[in-house]
């Protein structure tokens, strides 16, 4: 029958295609060279579909993809594991999802005391954060270059992805606390978990394979 594979397009999709190949499953045609968003496989009758990364909880929730790979970050804003199941860990794409503050205002690993304005895009996994420390902030959402915001004065503090951290430093901030270790994640739309188990589980496995 084939299963429908919802990706991430951008980073995640070059870093997913190479482990992809070696589960066996590899586009008819070259995905970097091609406009098109859905591209066929040559064994096994999958379906590759490439969209924003926001959007591949969104297709696997409602079935639209029985699988999707995309970050974990994404999924932690979508609001996690309820709406899907969250099947292996690729490894890949490993960032760290951190609180940032200008540097000129990181007095020792605590943010200021007080109420706190936080720019992110992030808004359900910040708000959920403060929350549990019972900091009281407004929440600012952006939709990308966050790391200006504090430079604007639009912010205190940021939430956002941290890589090698190069970002943050040219633009005069620092991180201070990891909110979540980000990875690449497969996950599995709940009714194709059991109409279609065996290709699931099948895909599931080479792809750990690979991954091992
Ligand atoms: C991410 C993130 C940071 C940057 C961090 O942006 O939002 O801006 O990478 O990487 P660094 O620590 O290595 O500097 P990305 O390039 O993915 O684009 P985006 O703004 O669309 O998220």
């Amino acid at each position: 029958m084939g299963l429908t594979i919802a990706l991430n397009r951008g980073r995640i999709l070059d870093e997913c295609l190479p482990l992809l190949a070696e589960a066996g499953i590899v586009p008819v045609e070259d995905m970097s060279a091609s406009r098109k968003l859905v591209f066929n496989t040559a064994i096994g009758g999958h379906k590759l579909v490439v969209m924003r990364g926001s959007d591949v909880p969104t297709y696997v929730e409602y079935g639209a993809a029985d699988v999707g790979i995309t970050g974990k970050d994404t999924i932690l804003e979508y609001g996690g594991g309820t709406h899907f199941y969250e099947r292996l860990d690729l490894r890949v794409g490993r960032c760290r999802l951190m609180t940032a503050v200008p540097a000129s205002t990181a007095d020792g690993l605590q943010m200021r005391e007080g109420h706190l304005r936080v720019a992110t895009k992030f808004v359900n996994v910040a708000r959920q954060y403060f929350e549990e420390r019972n900091r009281q902030v407004t929440i600012i959402p952006l939709s990308g270059a966050v790391e200006i915001a504090p430079l604007m004065s639009l912010a205190d503090c940021i939430v956002d992805i941290v890589d090698t951290g190069n970002t943050l430093q040219a633009n005069g901030l620092v991180a201070l606390e990891t909110i979540a270790e980000i990875s690449s994640r497969v996950i599995v739309n709940r009714a194709s978990m059991k109409t279609k188990f065996d290709e699931v589980q099948l895909l599931i496995e080479a792809l750990r394979a690979a991954v091992d």
